[in-house]
């Protein structure tokens, strides 16, 4: 490990996406409600920023620390919660902003953190699902991109804290 990045999705791909995921987020909330998205930190930061913009109306934001990753490319298997959304989910609209599901370990144990708040509405965005690695069936409503077993960097996610500032998704070599 590791060579160099082999790019996956441009930026101009991203951009296209993540706009037709905006569209989309913006018909499934009631056109009254204002939409509160929970970002899971830190890969997911740069989605968020593209995302809420593509959202044509009024959002809320707020950020969720936690992770079943160390330093490296593999799952530990326990999900570590670092910091909880500090903002109260009881009756909002509640949209999770996730960069990728992978083992869906991460993704599980937010979303019952977050029901056990009592939402009036939960629903997750993922820029990628890597559907081959999936330990556990947890529900992911809207999908960016879905990819094979791959350890893919940029955008806002990272290998060991490196390539999150690449504009593209790229795929390294393992
Ligand atoms: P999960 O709990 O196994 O679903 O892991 C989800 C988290 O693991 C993501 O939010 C990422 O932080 C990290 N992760 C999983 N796969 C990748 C990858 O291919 N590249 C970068 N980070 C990843």
């Amino acid at each position: 490990m590791c060579q160099a990045p082999t790019v996956l999705y441009s930026a101009q791909q991203i951009h296209a996406r993540v706009s037709e995921l905006g569209n989309s987020l913006s018909q499934m909330i009631p056109i009254s409600e204002t939409p509160h998205l929970i970002a899971v930190l830190k890969g997911s930061v740069i989605f968020l920023a593209d995302l809420m913009r593509a959202i044509r109306r009024p959002v809320t934001i707020d950020f969720a620390y936690l992770s079943s990753y160390g330093s490296g490319a593999n799952s530990s298997g326990a999900v570590k919660t670092f910091s909880a959304p500090k903002s109260s989910v009881r009756n909002r609209h509640i949209i999770i902003v996730e960069d990728i599901v992978d083992t869906g370990l991460t993704l599980s144990s937010l979303r019952n953190q977050l029901l056990d708040q009592k939402p009036q509405s939960l629903i997750t965005v993922a820029l990628l699902t890597k559907p081959s690695r999936r330990r556990i069936d947890v529900p992911v409503e809207l999908i960016g991109f879905t990819v094979a077993n791959h350890f893919v960097v940029g955008y806002g996610l990272d290998f060991d804290e490196k390539f999150r500032q690449l504009p593209h998704l790229a795929v390294i070599d393992r």
